[in-house]
C-alpha cells in the first residue's frame, strides 16, 4: 500500500477506530482529532509500516465481522414496548444455544505441515538486527524464537558469542534442549543456579539474574565468560522489566550490556515497548527499532471453569463457537467485548 494510499484509508476510518489503532503508537493520542492523528499515524508508520497496516486491517476484519453479526441480530428487532407479544407476532429468542465443550475446542490439533514462510515482521525484526538493537512486541505464539534463532546463527555464522536469557530456570533448561538439538550440542552452553554445562560454548542460555552478575563481575575485571566476542544478547519475556522485585535485574543487564553486541528483547506484553525502544535508544550507542502488533495468529479461547467443573464459554473469537454469558456483570462484559476485539485472529495457519 502506497503511503497516500494509506492516508485515504485512514480518512475513511471513524475517529474511534483510529484512537484504537494510535494506541502505543501516538503520544497523549486521545488529545489528537482525527486529521492530527492521521498525521501522526503516518508519521509512525515510517517506523513500522508493517505492524501499523496489520493492525489496521485487523481492526477493519474486527469492524466488519462486528457489522455482519449486528445486521444479523437486526433481522430479530426486539420490542420497543413491552406489549404482550401475540401468537401473530412471534418474536424470535434471542438467546443462543448452549455450546458443548466438543464444539468448542474444536480445531485444536496438530496442522498439516506446510512450507515455513517468515512473516513481515520476522524478516523485519532480522533485517533491523543487523544494525541496531530491536524490541519485538507481538503477541504470543507469533514466532519470536524464530527470530532469536534466527538472529543467533547469524551472529555464530559471523563468529560473535550469543547469550540468550530467561527468566525461569525451567524455561532456560527447555531452550537448552531445544538449541542444542537445532544447533548441535557442542555449541549451546548453560549457566543457571542449578546447572553450568559447556560454558565456553558460543550459544549460551542463562537466567537473566546470572548475566547481570556476569556483566557485574566483568565491569570489576572479573571475567567468567568472554564477553569482547559477544555479538547479541537476547532476553526473553522481558515484560519482567516491569516487575516490582526483578524488573531491576533487566535495567541493570541492559546497561551494562556491552556496547558492541546487539540487543533483542522479546516479549508478548509490554504495555509501553515504545518506552522502552525509546529509552534503549538514548542509552545505547545505536537507536533500537520496535517491531510491534496485535494480530493473534493463535486464537484465544476464553472459558469460565466454575468450581463445580463447568466449563463456560465465554467470548467470541472468530470462528469459533461461544456461549451467552447473560449473568454478567456489566463491566464483565465490556471487558470482554474489549479483549474480544484485541484476540481476533488474523486466520493464518500454523504449523
Ligand atoms: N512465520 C511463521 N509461519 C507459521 N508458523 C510459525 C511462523 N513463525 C513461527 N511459527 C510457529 O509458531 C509457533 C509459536 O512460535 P513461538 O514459540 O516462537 O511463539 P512466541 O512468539 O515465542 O510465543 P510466546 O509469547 O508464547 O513465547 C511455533 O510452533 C513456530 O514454529
Ligand atoms: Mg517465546
Amino acid at each position: 500500500m502506497t503511503t497516500d494510499e494509506l492516508e485515504r484509508l485512514l480518512a475513511q476510518q471513524p475517529v474511534a477506530l483510529l484512537h484504537r489503532l494510535a494506541r502505543g503508537r501516538v503520544h497523549r493520542q486521545f488529545r489528537a482529532g482525527k486529521r492530527r492523528l492521521i498525521e501522526l499515524l503516518l508519521q509512525h508508520s515510517s517506523h513500522n509500516r508493517a505492524g501499523l497496516e496489520s493492525d489496521l486491517q485487523a481492526l477493519l476484519e474486527a469492524r466488519q465481522s462486528q457489522s455482519a453479526s449486528s445486521a444479523q441480530r437486526s433481522q430479530y428487532p426486539l420490542p420497543i414496548t413491552r406489549k404482550k407479544a401475540t401468537p401473530q407476532t412471534p418474536v424470535p429468542a434471542l438467546s443462543e444455544p448452549a455450546i458443548s465443550l466438543t464444539g468448542w475446542l474444536e480445531g485444536i490439533g496438530v496442522p498439516e505441515p506446510q512450507p515455513f514462510v517468515p512473516d513481515p515482521w520476522q524478516t523485519d525484526a532480522l533485517s533491523a538486527l543487523s544494525e541496531i538493537d530491536v524490541v519485538i512486541s507481538v503477541p504470543t505464539g507469533s514466532g519470536k524464537t524464530y527470530v532469536a534463532i534466527e538472529a543467533a546463527r547469524r551472529a555464530m555464522e559471523d563468529n560473535r558469542t550469543v547469550i540468550y536469557t530467561s527468566p525461569l530456570k525451567a524455561l532456560s533448561n527447555t531452550k537448552y534442549t531445544e538449541f542444542s538439538r537445532l544447533f548441535g550440542p557442542d555449541k549451546v552452553g548453560i549457566l543457571t543456579g542449578d546447572r553450568q554445562e559447556h560454558s565456553q560454548a558460543p550459544l549460551l542460555i542463562m537466567t537473566t539474574e546470572i548475566l547481570r552478575n556476569l556483566l557485574y563481575d566483568a565491569a570489576s575485571g572479573e571475567i567468567d565468560v568472554r564477553l569482547d566476542t559477544l555479538g547479541l544478547v537476547i532476553l526473553d519475556e522481558s515484560q519482567y522489566i516491569a516487575d516490582r522485585e526483578r524488573g531491576v535485574v533487566w535495567e541493570e543487564t541492559i546497561i551494562f550490556c556491552p556496547s558492541q553486541a546487539k540487543l533483542l528483547l522479546l516479549s508478548a506484553s509490554i504495555g509501553n515497548p515504545q518506552d522502552i525502544a525509546d529509552w534503549l535508544t538514548s542509552i545505547r550507542p545505536t537507536a533500537c527499532r520496535l517491531v510491534r502488533h496485535s494480530k493473534r495468529t493463535v486464537p484465544l479461547r476464553a472459558g469460565y471453569l466454575h468450581p463445580n467443573g463447568r466449563l463456560t464459554p465465554l467470548f467470541r473469537t472468530l470462528g469459533i463457537p461461544y456461549g451467552h454469558p447473560t449473568h454478567l456483570h456489566p463491566e464483565a462484559k465490556r471487558l470482554f467485548l474489549e479483549y474480544e476485539e484485541e484476540t481476533l485472529p488474523s486466520g493464518r495457519s500454523r504449523r
